[in-house]
């Protein structure tokens, strides 16, 4: 048999796949296949993620003012409108960006008009949903780095346009900052963050590598990182392992979880 003509079972993300001659013959998901077996979700939902509670007691505990700053963020959260952008998401959509609780954007969008930061970081651009959630309600000289490493202009559901850049406040870059040296080449941008927004493949590979990258970074004071996905499984291990003082909104965020970091930050 020819290299390349054999059938190969491979499993890298928790899925077989059966493959001849590069097309994939089968693919079984087995881990989510047995949890499914083992551990039945109890209700219907339109979409569902297997997580985990932990105690809180034994972890790093939020500040009393990273408390306050949740607690304003969900008053604002809970008044402040996303129209605008609403109106640029695809209309067959079980529901729109403004969903709240539920997504994350108002929350974003409350944090941003809150903080009042100079300079904003995201971390996956997507779409472009959160990058235009948040510039929103920045000051008017503010400006947004947004990193993806693929260019926002081929995702197929893009909510930005080339106006959203015509001011030069937003740019993006697609870089992949898990790469020390990559990041390496920001730091000075980093280190001016006040708001970073880490919402990239949540794989629990890539975090740890960023999150490591971003120890590095000499900044000239302690930003606010929102990490999204918290609760998704791959992510549990990432954002129980932070060492700062930290809040878990999930509540008021994206129901996959949503948590703050006061980054750097002495406990
Ligand atoms: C969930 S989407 C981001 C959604 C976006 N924040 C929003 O709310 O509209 C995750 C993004 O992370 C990007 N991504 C994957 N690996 C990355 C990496 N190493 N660095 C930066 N972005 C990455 C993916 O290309 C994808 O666009």
């Amino acid at each position: 048999m020819r290299k390349g003509q054999h059938v190969e079972i491979r499993d890298p993300s928790w899925t077989f796949r059966v493959a001849w001659r590069g097309k994939t013959l089968m693919r079984w998901n087995w881990k989510r296949a047995l949890l499914q077996r083992f551990l039945p979700i109890p209700f219907s939902a339109r979409n569902a993620e297997y997580s985990l509670l932990a105690s809180t007691d034994d972890d790093v505990r939020p500040s009393a003012q990273l408390l306050r700053l949740g607690i304003q963020a969900i008053q604002r959260a809970a008044d402040l409108r996303l129209d605008a952008l609403d109106q640029r998401f695809p209309p067959n959509f079980p529901y729109p960006p403004s969903l709240w609780p539920g997504q994350q954007y108002r929350l974003l969008a409350a944090l941003a008009e809150i903080l009042q930061p100079r300079q904003v970081i995201e971390i996956g651009t997507g779409a472009g949903v959160s990058t235009l959630a948040m510039k929103q309600y920045l000051p008017p000289d503010a400006q947004m780095a947004t990193f993806d490493v693929a260019p926002w202009s081929r995702h197929p559901d893009a909510c930005l346009t080339q106006a959203d850049f015509a001011d030069g406040r937003l740019i993006q870059h697609t870089d992949d900052l898990s790469d020390p040296a990559v990041m390496q080449r920001h730091h000075a941008l980093f280190s001016r963050a006040e708001l970073i927004f880490l919402d990239a493949p949540k794989d629990g590979v890539m975090e740890p590598k960023l999150l490591a990258n971003l120890q590095q970074v000499p900044f000239t004071k302690p930003p606010l990182l929102i990490l999204d996905d918290i609760r998704v499984w791959t992510m549990l291990k990432v954002w129980r392992g932070i060492p700062y003082p930290k809040l878990d909104l999930t509540s008021f965020g994206s129901w996959t979880g949503t948590g703050l970091v006061e980054w750097g930050r002495g406990v």
